[in-house]
């Protein structure tokens, strides 16, 4: 699913580009033969490519057991391009900051914040919103996307979080300005402990 989604932006973006050099060939070149237009397809791809980001490929395999993420305060963090430092100091901060590339962000095990590329997505500041199903077998996917993933409660994930103070990229906590979820941070924490992934040490702050 993450691959057929990420290929298929690419491709789409490829195709435009494709189309739009061989317009151009088509009115500079009266004679351009099929030949010369697929060898100058080729680099319109690898820049489209490098526009869409850095390879981040997105699966069930891509999610952790919280317990195997880093714990940053009441929440966890992971990145999927080996930056995690760059996300963990972001996390620390109490004043905000935006996470680089392939950082994933836990509050629950079921849902999950994973950020693309610089300009991958302008609506959700390059975050893509997970909806996920965990059990002692790994994690599958339920349900993943930009501005339309909804969660359990019956609420938008972006709609809610982009709400949060700009400096705060979309991450909510609790005083960044989105609407409150129904759920407390001691039950969270309870939520967080049961993981059915593995087990994980109770204490978390
Ligand atoms: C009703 C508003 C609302 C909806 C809908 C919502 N969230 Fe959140 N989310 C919050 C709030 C508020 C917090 C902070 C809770 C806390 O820190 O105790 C939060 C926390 C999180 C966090 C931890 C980082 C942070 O922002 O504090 C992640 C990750 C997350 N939500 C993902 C999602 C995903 C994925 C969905 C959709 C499947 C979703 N949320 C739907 C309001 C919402």
């Amino acid at each position: 699913m993450a691959k057929i989604q990420i290929g298929t932006v690419v491709t789409w973006q490829a195709a435009v580009g494709a189309m739009a050099l061989f317009v151009l060939q088509a009115c500079g070149t009266e004679d351009a033969g099929t030949d010369s237009v697929a060898e100058d397809v080729q680099p319109v791809a690898a820049v489209q490519a490098a526009v869409a980001g850095p390879g981040l490929t997105i699966d069930a395999d891509s999610f952790l057991c919280l317990g195997d993420m880093t714990a940053v305060r009441h929440f966890f963090v992971d990145n999927l391009l080996g930056n995690l430092d760059e996300t963990v100091v972001v996390a620390e901060s109490t004043d905000g900051g935006v996470y680089p590339p392939g950082s994933v962000v836990q509050l629950v095990p079921t849902e999950a914040m994973v950020k693309h590329g610089p300009g991958y997505n302008a609506a959700t500041r390059d975050w893509e919103f997970f909806e996920l199903d965990v059990s002692a077998e790994g994690s599958s996917i339920r349900n993943r996307g930009f501005v339309d993933v909804i969660n359990k409660f019956g609420g938008n994930c972006f709609g809610c979080h982009i709400k949060a103070e700009p400096k705060y990229d979309l991450i909510c906590e609790l005083e960044h300005g989105c609407d409150p979820i129904p759920v407390t941070r001691e039950m969270i924490a309870g939520i967080q402990v049961a993981d059915p992934r593995c087990s994980i040490e109770s204490g978390v702050e």
